[in-house]
């Protein structure tokens, strides 16, 4: 979602402002802005498009030791220049930046415009830094407290005010906001990426809190004027892990990662003496997580898909039932939470709004909640307060890779500790985890024979329509190759289970659709091929992802990936699906990293 970003020191603060700005584009990159105060007042330059356009219009002489940055993703109002934040009461002396949504903004915009308020925007930000300029108080940060209280909604703010010449108000309720702590000056940001290029120490906020930044340092305080005590926390990130290194996008890069993204998920938890997994985060004695029934996956976009996978796994090595579900859905169809049921909350980001309110509407009815989220520190990680750390390192591309396959190696350990508790076998607790240990190298071998995938790739970019078809497993793998596909190439493609294309879908295959069929061999192979014979019929092409070069019916194309271990073979076959999106998108000229209308991260509703 929208990236915030703001400095205050002894250095010129356009050029950290921009760098930060860059850093944080994936949040949402449909405008751009910053405001730097100088002692005539208030620079503030903002338009529509990306940030390095925004940048290029700068007047090239932009100095002031004091600016706050924004990279939004559109919610309320189209993306335009107008829109673009930074916004500013009337008068141009207060600016704001913010992540989130003011839900009673119409509200207090109609009661503003009574009082003869022009608004030069139309989004809820603006109604901000009118609320602010007007509020009363000797102090911006009792400006910015006092215009809160009139507001409901989420935020990740930041304030500066012309009056103020040394200082930037920053708040928190549901949106991340870290401050960084340097040497005489003072950095903030809705992520740390934009953070670890300057400072190491860190200030996560707490809902609720607000802090002042000044060169020397800062100051949290609660909405309600309390002191809080708040302790620096080492950012562990490091600077290149930021860079494209030699790929061309970062989705690219992050594909190419993920052997070692797997090796650092399974880094010092696999116990070998006793064929199981350590995993300390999740803060659960055997006693406890025995007593659960039933786990319920909890996740958004592909984070969802992969929990699917993450239930079929744990569920047929421990016999334990799971299942997985949008946590959008479950938070707003009033959810049964259960006792005896152990609730797994995934996100990449660590900040999707519907998977942390889900969290939190889990915790308000008393059930367990557990996180296995990458970014650490990240507001659904301290939720759940225990869980798994994916540890893949930052994740840039919009879509997710490396962090989808890491998210399917915490479930795999979390089965093999879950199982070991029960009826998995030391001989079965220990083929799981030679296939682990080979897993990087079969995956890094899958990566390097990608040839093929371009070329299919260039075959198939110019068609407009494809179904991807499987049974269990394969159709959560389904799911995410059409997921990918549709986010990177913006070509049309639905998921279906195999089972079903009979029921409806197949009135729409012709030689004009492609269907792509996953087809391990297992148990559902022979109807898997019942399903490509359907499709052929009707003269379809089919590309088929297999584990055997011979295949019964005759397909138009395939992909051979290795076999590893039952649990296990979903995750190569993830490989040709992310490698054909990618392709396509290139051969269709799409903005691989940044496709239109998304962001990396969905921080509201
Ligand atoms: C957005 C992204 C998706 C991602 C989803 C969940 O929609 O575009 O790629 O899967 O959010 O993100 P999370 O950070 O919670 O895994």
């Amino acid at each position: 979602m929208c990236g915030i970003v703001g400095y205050v020191g002894h250095q010129n603060a356009a050029p950290i402002l921009l760098e930060a700005l860059h850093r944080l584009e994936y949040r949402g990159y449909d405008s751009a802005g910053v405001a730097v105060l100088r002692k005539s007042g208030l620079a503030v330059h903002k338009r529509r498009g990306k940030v390095h356009e925004m940048a290029a219009r700068l007047p090239k002489r932009l100095s002031g030791n004091l600016g706050i940055g924004h990279t939004r993703w559109a919610t309320h109002g189209e993306p335009s220049d107008a829109n673009a934040h930074p916004h500013t009461d009337s008068s141009g002396r207060v600016a704001v930046v913010h992540n989130g949504i003011i839900e009673n903004a119409h509200e207090l915009r109609a009661r503003l415009a009574a009082d003869g308020v022009e608004f030069a925007s139309e989004t809820d930000t603006e109604v901000l830094a009118q609320l602010i300029a007007r509020a009363g108080g000797a102090s911006l940060t009792e400006a910015v407290r006092s215009a809160l209280t009139m507001v409901t909604g989420t935020y990740g703010l930041a304030v500066v005010d012309a009056k103020h010449l040394n200082e930037i108000v920053v708040a928190r309720n549901g949106s991340p906001v870290i401050l960084g702590i340097g040497e005489r000056e003072m950095f903030v940001a809705s992520d740390a990426a934009a953070l670890v290029r300057h400072t190491r120490q860190a200030v996560y906020l707490d809902d609720g809190e607000i802090a002042t930044l000044e060169p020397r340092g800062y100051r949290v305080t609660t909405l309600d004027a309390a002191p809080a005590s708040k302790r620096p926390t080492q950012l562990e990130l490091a600077d290149e892990a930021f860079g494209k290194g030699a790929h061309s996008h970062y989705m690219m890069k992050e594909i190419h990662e993920q052997p070692d993204a797997i090796r650092r998920t399974l880094s010092g938890r696999i116990d070998r003496r006793f064929a199981t997994a350590r995993l300390d985060g999740l803060e659960l004695s055997p006693r406890e997580l025995a007593q659960f029934r039933r786990i319920k996956i909890l996740g958004c976009g592909s984070a969802c898909i992969s929990g699917l996978l993450g239930a079929r796994l744990i569920e047929r090595l421990t016999r334990v039932p799971a299942d997985a579900e949008s946590a959008a859905e479950f938070r707003y169809r009033n959810p049964v939470i259960e006792d005896d049921t152990l609730y797994i909350a995934v996100s990449q980001s660590g900040e999707t709004f519907d998977t942390l309110a889900a969290v939190e509407e889990i915790k308000r009815k008393g059930g367990a909640v557990i996180g296995i989220v990458n970014v650490v520190g990240s507001s659904i990680a301290r939720a759940c307060g225990r869980g798994i750390y994916l540890h893949a390192g930052p994740e840039i591309a919009v879509v997710s890779t490396k962090t989808f396959m890491s998210t399917l190696v915490a479930f795999a350990l979390f089965a093999l500790h879950l199982g070991r508790m029960k009826d998995v076998s030391l001989a079965q607790g220990k083929r799981l985890i030679e296939a682990l240990d080979a897993l990087p190298e079969r995956i890094a071998a899958c990566i390097a024979d990608s040839d093929h995938v371009t070329r299919l790739a260039a075959k198939y970019a110019q068609f407009t329509n494809a179904y991807f078809v499987g049974r269990n497993e394969g159709f959560a793998l389904a799911q995410e190759g059409a997921l990918k596909l549709k986010e990177v190439s913006y070509l049309h493609a639905e998921a279906y289970p195999a089972s079903e294309l009979k029921h409806g879908p197949l009135a729409l295959v012709s030689p004009d659709t492609l269907t792509v069929a996953i087809v391990p061999a297992d148990d559902l192979f022979e109807k898997n091929i019942g399903t490509i014979e359907e499709v052929r019929a009707r003269r379809g092409p089919v590309l088929a992802i297999v584990h055997h070069h011979e295949l019964p019916a005759a397909v138009d194309d395939i992909v051979v990936v290795p076999q590893l271990h039952e649990l296990l073979d979903p995750l190569p076959m993830l490989i040709p699906l992310q490698l054909f999106a990618y392709h396509v998108a290139a051969a269709r000229d799409c903005d691989i990293d940044q496709p239109r209308n998304l962001a990396k991260s969905v921080t509201v509703e």
